[in-house]
């Protein structure tokens, strides 16, 4: 999100090189993953992934290499070569999810000397880039002591589920972990993380984690037990790691909130639209009740409805005598007679509709890993 005001004094960025990782698996999101990549999922009808490519423009970054997976056709096509953001992009195939330190290996003609950021291609942080990036710059410029890299941390309830800092009584990094069963703190590691060309020979020399990753923490523990310094900054803001429904609907939230209120579609005189709205061309809105916090996306229709806080409506949908509130609804989805929704994440070309009137069942087609609760 690149809610940031612009560093004072800044050093340019254009040396410093973008890797944004947008491959992976994507479980925790199946069964909309099965089909599409979970950076693309959209928070406020844009793709997850653009967030971070927009902080990498914001903070002045021109060269974006992206690592991506199975579904590497469908991110080259939503993103484009990067000429709509006035930057170049590199995309750079992964065959297997072999780790976020396997992608810097593959990664490393692109990146050659040059310093880099990389952002994990599904978290969302309110700070920008620059001022993170621009204080490792300043540090590397000035001192004797120049850090090899800069890693940001927040502190989170229950880390067994991040990479995890030991930072030590001098405020220095002494270890990482990844995943722990027993944290050493509470400071879990962000998925932005800024290196020199020291890393390479890191990911080149540290063996795959028992998961059989070549996991990014031990390339960074090789670091500092090469001697390397390792920076570190508390994360300023919210953060978000997407990769599951509650945190995805959660960070949905956070954006809307921030959204400038527009109307460029339709909306009949029986319609009432209040509080911070998006309605976008094309999008009709008929005998219904809009109140924001709400996108609704180009082409879609709301007929008899009522979108309540929170929901975001992507293009080509279509919603009929339905209620729904703290949603995301993926392109060109139907619901039709459904009076209740909420804290739904509802995929593309979906159809939802009630079973004719007085029927005693419920009738349903799922995808594999579907989850429902009725
Ligand atoms: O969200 C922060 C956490 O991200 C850190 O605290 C952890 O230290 C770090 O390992 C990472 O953990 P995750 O389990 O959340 O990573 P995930 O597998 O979801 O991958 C993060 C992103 O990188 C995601 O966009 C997919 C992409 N990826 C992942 C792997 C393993 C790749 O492009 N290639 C890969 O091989």
């Amino acid at each position: 999100m690149a809610f940031s005001t612009q560093w004072a004094g800044a050093a340019t960025l254009s040396d410093v090189k973008g890797l944004i990782l947008s491959g992976g698996a994507g479980t925790r999101l199946r069964p909309i993953t099965h089909t599409s990549a979970k950076q693309l999922v959209p928070i406020a009808n844009k793709p997850i992934l653009f967030y971070g490519i927009e902080d990498m423009v914001a903070a002045g970054i021109t060269e974006i290499g992206i690592v991506t997976g199975d579904t590497g056709p469908d991110v080259e096509a939503a993103v484009g070569d990067g000429s709509r953001w006035g930057v170049n992009i590199t995309f750079i195939p992964q065959d297997e999810p072999l780790g976020l330190a396997h992608c810097v290996l593959i990664a490393a003609d692109f990146l050659g000397d040059d310093d880099f950021v990389m952002y994990l291609g599904d978290n969302m942080l309110e700070q920008g880039l620059d001022r993170f990036c621009h204080q490792f710059l300043a540090e590397r410029s000035g001192t004797d002591e120049a850090p090899a890299a800069q890693i940001l941390l927040a502190k989170v309830e229950d880390p067994r589920a991040f990479g995890v800092a030991e930072v030590d009584a001098t405020g220095a990094v002494v270890g990482l972990v990844e995943k722990p069963e027993v944290p050493p703190s509470d400071l879990a590691l962000v998925g932005v993380y800024l290196f020199d060309k020291s890393i390479h020979e890191a990911v080149r020399t540290i063996e795959p984690s028992e998961r059989g990753e070549l996991e990014i923490t031990d390339a960074i523990q090789w670091l500092i037990d090469a001697g390397k310094r390792v920076r570190h900054e508390i994360l300023d803001g919210w953060w978000i790691d997407t990769g599951k429904k509650d945190p995805l609907l959660a960070c949905n939230r956070l954006v809307l909130d921030t959204l400038a209120s527009r109307i460029d579609g339709t909306v009949d005189d029986e319609s009432v639209v209040e509080g911070r709205v998006v309605i976008e061309e094309g999008a009709e809105i008929v005998r219904s009740r809009v109140r924001g916090p709400v996108i609704i996306g180009r082409g879609t229709r709301i007929v008899d409805s009522v979108v309540g806080p929170y929901s975001s409506i992507s293009e080509g949908c279509s919603l009929t005598r339905t209620e729904i509130d703290h949603s995301v609804v993926l392109e060109g989805s139907t619901i039709t007679g459904i009076p209740r929704v909420t804290d739904s994440l509802i995929g593309r070309w979906v159809e939802v509709g009630a079973s004719d009137a007085g029927a005693p069942s419920t009738r349903l087609l799922l995808g594999d890993h579907s989850l429902l609760e009725l």
